[in-house]
């Protein structure tokens, strides 16, 4: 399985408050952050670094350096938005694309209607943004375009995975990594992940 699920207590601390139904929007919003700014972390382990020298207050040294010029971050509209500080925080210089996707609820198929990518997307390491990966159907065809597009290393940051989501990308894009702060038990009839937080777009945007 080319998944890697975090294992931490401060993840699990949060990710219980998160999936809380009275939890409210503020913090909503604020745990979406913070969590995707662990997976950050856990995507970046295999980053390249170059050597530079600093200057301390005490004397020269040798340091590293990350490139962030190197990579884009492209959240699926809309609640892939809410991950996005988590990660523009600890990576100020990355590209940033957007692919508007919904799914059509009765089957449950994605339906694209926004594609906007840099313009050197072929030359980036892509991270792929959406909280939630429910089917797959979403981030399979997000995937899909991307590589369209030219984008050849692409890793995939969700919080809550189904392993039918997992399945299906794994399937179909057996190259691209999935990173996230849990797995579920499984989807309901309706496509909802069980236990899940019910639907993150309309949690972190307070639209129901
Ligand atoms: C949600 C979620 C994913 C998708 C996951 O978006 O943010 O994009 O469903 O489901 P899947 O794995 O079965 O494709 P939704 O369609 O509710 O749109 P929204 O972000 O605009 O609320
Ligand atoms: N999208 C959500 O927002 N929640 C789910 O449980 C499944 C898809």
């Amino acid at each position: 399985m080319n998944a890697i699920k975090l294992d931490h207590p401060l993840v699990l601390h949060k990710l219980s408050i998160l999936r809380d139904k009275n939890t409210g929007t503020k913090e909503f919003r604020e745990l979406i952050s913070e969590l995707s700014t662990i997976l950050c972390y856990e995507a970046l382990k295999d980053a390249s670094l170059e050597d530079i020298e600093i200057e301390t207050p005490m004397c020269k040294t040798k340091g590293k350096k990350l490139n962030d010029d190197n990579y884009a971050f492209v959240p699926i509209l809309r609640a892939g938005t809410g991950m996005l500080d988590g990660l523009i925080k600890v990576m100020p210089n990355a590209k940033i694309g957007h692919i508007g996707l919904y799914r059509n609820e009765e089957t449950l198929k994605p339906v694209e209607y926004y594609y906007k990518m840099p313009k050197d997307i072929d030359k980036r390491e892509v991270i792929v943004l959406d909280p939630m990966l429910a089917t797959g159907g979403s981030g399979v065809d997000a995937i899909t375009r991307l590589k369209e597009s030219g984008a050849k290393k692409i890793k995939f940051l969700c919080i809550i995975a189904a392993p039918e989501g997992i399945e299906k990308i794994n399937e179909v894009h057996p190259d691209v990594t999935i990173y996230c702060a849990a797995i579920d038990e499984k989807l309901n009839e309706i496509g909802y992940i069980v236990p899940g937080l019910g639907d993150a777009g309309d949690r972190i945007f307070g639209t129901k």
